[in-house]
């Protein structure tokens, strides 16, 4: 059993593959009772009745008991001086929450949250759910707290309910998804970036006070991604203890590791309570988003093995999840806005001899877009660019023998489009004040139900219409004036509007089941598990240069698979950076993701056009052992000036290798790999066999200190496949 309630010592065990969660009751002087977090860390076959000192008696003065109690649910009031999962509001303006157990369950499976994104189960048997329900009598306030365990993908899933139970009002000031208690200081690992350099990955020490990462945009954004990891200093990527916090939510967030005067850690994850605040009439309750907690003991590789897994069997859905990813070509990097019907056919036609699956229509195709300052939300087909309409494209594309697929930016409107000349009224804005604009566009309010069945009706009307297969779902500003004139306050609006965004998607992916579905915002603006719950993979980042994506794409896997990371080829000089790198490295980075281009194959010289051929072939062969191979960083771009990481499934490795910039006279780099079966034996594509031994201690040779004369010296890269064999 997974989860137990020790009755005789009142506290509930979860106890995960390789981690456990130790929760116990306690009395408080006041008759409440509340659980505390009494351990979290490597799995336990024995917990100690005496659990030691819990440090409250030895506290005098200025720090109460209640400054240093772990507490599992902190509440605001009550002389708890670090950050808490819960302030609420009762009736008489006081946010003096006690919240006692009331009872608590262990349920098989995992429920559903209303309205928003999760980790689910397809049998119950894949997770069982511990709740702990809580309740301060004095205001009214009910919470469930669930934490469901994922057995198998070794995972645990926190979120919280709130109810009003009581007569008057309340207001939820603040409702975090989960909080946490470690008993040590502890490094801070977050994932920082702006658009087109998403993903930094960066890493502070021990340090007191508070850490936080958030988000204000309305969206979780290029800036902070809604991730933490928090290490016993020390800890590297094939050993040492990580905690990772992962939040299942796209919108406004906050995750906040507090470290105390006594060195202790407490986190707290779920929405930005800056930007919330939230009416609950009595009888209604709020839900939170999920936040994913994975405990590693090997290291920070090992917490991404985990995280992949979950997000790929249990977090994305659909038909597209366990299947293989067409190799697509999108139009934007080769023609921007300026295009018609001959030229994607062109594009089309090139590319289908080329061996590519799928050809993309990105931004231009409806109302009267010529560029970007108008006809958002006018999702009708310019007739004066395509005067033969969409289905007649379409039609031609899937004739080359050709999926085809479709831009939309549902959730914004532009200034100059019909929409907006018939509801001005739809957009988010503040009585009184002048809307700010940003690349020259406006947010819908999707918080009112009329504008999200616009949406649904308008975007299904297209897909029905034409012959869609897939659909880059984009969305390119961020929040300014939440005003709605529906009414709705400020402090609700940001959620509301996610609730919405979910709803659409919700409702237009169930409805067209056969249509692969990408995220996009600007890249990476939005890449984040709430968006994975509707659409399998996302356009990593704008920024397509090869040299570049090494790091964003390395720093992105800390949490997401690389298999849900969109990395296409596309010309040089790189339209972002300038920057002039070969085929094949341009190559070996897109195919260690969702594989495609970008460019317009007709501008490539024959010779470049057979070597596309062959990356094609390349990119087939490889692309189940990337969707579906464990991960592995093994070199960081970050640290040094080269990068390498593997994919590996039971009978195939996968190993691309990057030297950034070239050195004079030294010797090639050796790539070690890790995380293999120790008994098993490989070969390579030229017979040469290898144990797992001598490729995890002696390494890969490579060829990368070797530029070919007359060839680019930097920006080198190899590609390694071996095969397990049986000698
Ligand atoms: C931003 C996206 O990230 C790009 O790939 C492209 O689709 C543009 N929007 C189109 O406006």
């Amino acid at each position: 059993m997974p989860v137990i309630y020790e009755k005789e010592y009142k506290r509930y065990h979860i106890r995960g593959k390789s981690f456990s969660m130790v929760l116990a009751e306690y009395e408080m002087g006041d008759g409440s009772c509340v659980p505390l977090m009494r351990y979290y860390g490597s799995s336990l076959s024995r917990i100690p009745v005496e659990e030691g000192e819990l440090l409250t008696e030895r506290f005098r003065s200025f720090d109460t008991a209640n400054a240093v109690l772990p507490f599992a649910v902190p509440t605001a009031g009550h002389g708890d001086f670090r950050p808490v999962q819960f302030e609420i509001i009762d009736g008489r303006g006081q946010n003096c929450t006690r919240l006692s157990l009331t009872g608590h369950g262990v349920i098989p499976g995992k429920k559903k949250l209303a309205g928003l994104p999760a980790t689910y189960v397809e049998e119950e048997e894949e997770a069982q759910t511990l709740y702990l329900d809580l309740k301060d009598e004095k205001s009214g306030a009910s919470v469930r707290v669930s934490y469901t365990l994922f057995e198998e993908l070794d995972a645990l899933a926190v979120s919280a309910e709130i109810r009003n139970d009581g007569g008057d009002g309340l207001i939820l000031e603040q409702a975090g998804s989960v909080s946490l208690s470690l008993p040590q200081a502890v490094d801070f690992v977050h994932l920082h970036g702006a658009w087109a350099r998403e993903f930094n990955l960066e890493k502070t020490g021990p340090m007191h006070g508070e850490r936080t990462v958030r988000s204000m945009r309305g969206a979780s954004g290029h800036q902070h991604n809604p991730f933490v990891a928090l290490a016993v200093p020390g800890a590297a990527e094939q050993s040492g203890e990580v905690y990772g916090i992962s939040l299942v939510y796209s919108g406004n967030f906050q995750i906040t590791a507090d470290q105390d005067a006594y060195d202790h850690t407490r986190v707290v994850a779920g929405i930005n309570s800056q930007t919330f605040q939230w009416k609950l009439a009595p009888g209604e309750s709020f839900q939170t988003p999920e936040a994913v907690l994975v405990y590693s003991d090997h290291g920070y590789g090992h917490l991404s093995q985990i995280y992949h897994e979950l997000y790929k069997k249990r977090l994305c859905r659909g038909r597209y999840r366990d299947r293989c990813r067409p190799i697509l070509v999108n139009n934007w990097e080769a023609t921007y806005f300026a295009f018609n019907r001959e030229k994607l056919l062109e594009i089309a036609g090139t590319a289908a001899d080329l061996g590519i699956e799928l050809f993309v229509l990105d931004d231009g195709w409806f109302g009267r877009r010529d560029d970007d300052s108008s006809s958002l939300g006018d999702w009708f087909v310019y007739e004066e660019k395509l005067p033969e309409g969409l289905l007649q494209v379409s039609d031609e594309i899937h004739k080359l023998g050709l999926k085809f697929g479709l831009w939309f930016e549902p959730e914004m409107i532009s200034e100059n489009s019909r929409l907006y000349e018939n509801h001005p009224d739809w957009v988010l804005r503040a009585d009184g004040y002048v809307m700010t604009p940003s690349r020259n566009q406006y947010i819908l309010d999707l918080s009112r139900k009329e504008v999200q069945d616009y949406l649904i009706e308008r975007v299904s009307r297209v897909l029905e219409e034409n012959r869609i297969d897939y659909v880059k779902w984009d969305m390119n500003r961020n929040f300014a004036e939440t005003g709605s004139a529906s009414g709705i306050p400020s402090g609700e609006l940001p959620h509301r509007y996610m609730l919405g965004v979910y709803r659409i998607m919700e409702v237009i992916t169930g409805r067209h089941p056969d249509v692969l579905f990408e995220g996009c915002s600007g890249g990476g603006g939005r890449f984040d598990p709430g968006m994975l719950y509707y659409m399998p993979q996302i356009w990593t980042s704008d920024n397509s240069d090869a040299v570049s994506r090494l790091k964003i794409q390395y720093g992105a896997s800390l949490v997401y698979p690389p298999g849900t990371m969109c990395s296409h080829v596309s010309a040089v000089p790189n339209h972002q950076v300038r920057r002039v790198t070969g085929l094949e490295i341009r190559g070996h980075v897109a195919m260690s993701g969702v594989f495609g281009y970008q460019l317009d194959f007709n501008r490539c010289t024959p010779k470049e056009r057979e070597q596309i051929r062959e990356q094609i072939k390349a990119a087939k062969q490889y692309r189940e052992i990337v969707r579906t191979g464990k991960f592995t960083r093994l070199i960081s771009p970050f640290s040094t000036g080269d990068c390498a990481w593997q994919f590996r499934t039971e009978k195939e490795i996968l190993v691309f290798a990057f030297r950034i910039l070239q050195q004079a006279n030294v010797m090639p780099p050796q790539i070690c790999l890790a995380d293999l079966p120790l008994d098993a034996v490989w070969q390579d594509g030229e017979g040469q066999i290898y144990d797992s031994r001598y490729l995890m201690h002696h390494g890969l040779a490579t060829h990368l200190s070797n530029p070919i004369e007359g060839e680019r010296g930097d920006f080198q890269s190899q590609v390694f496949h071996l095969k397990k064999t049986g000698e």
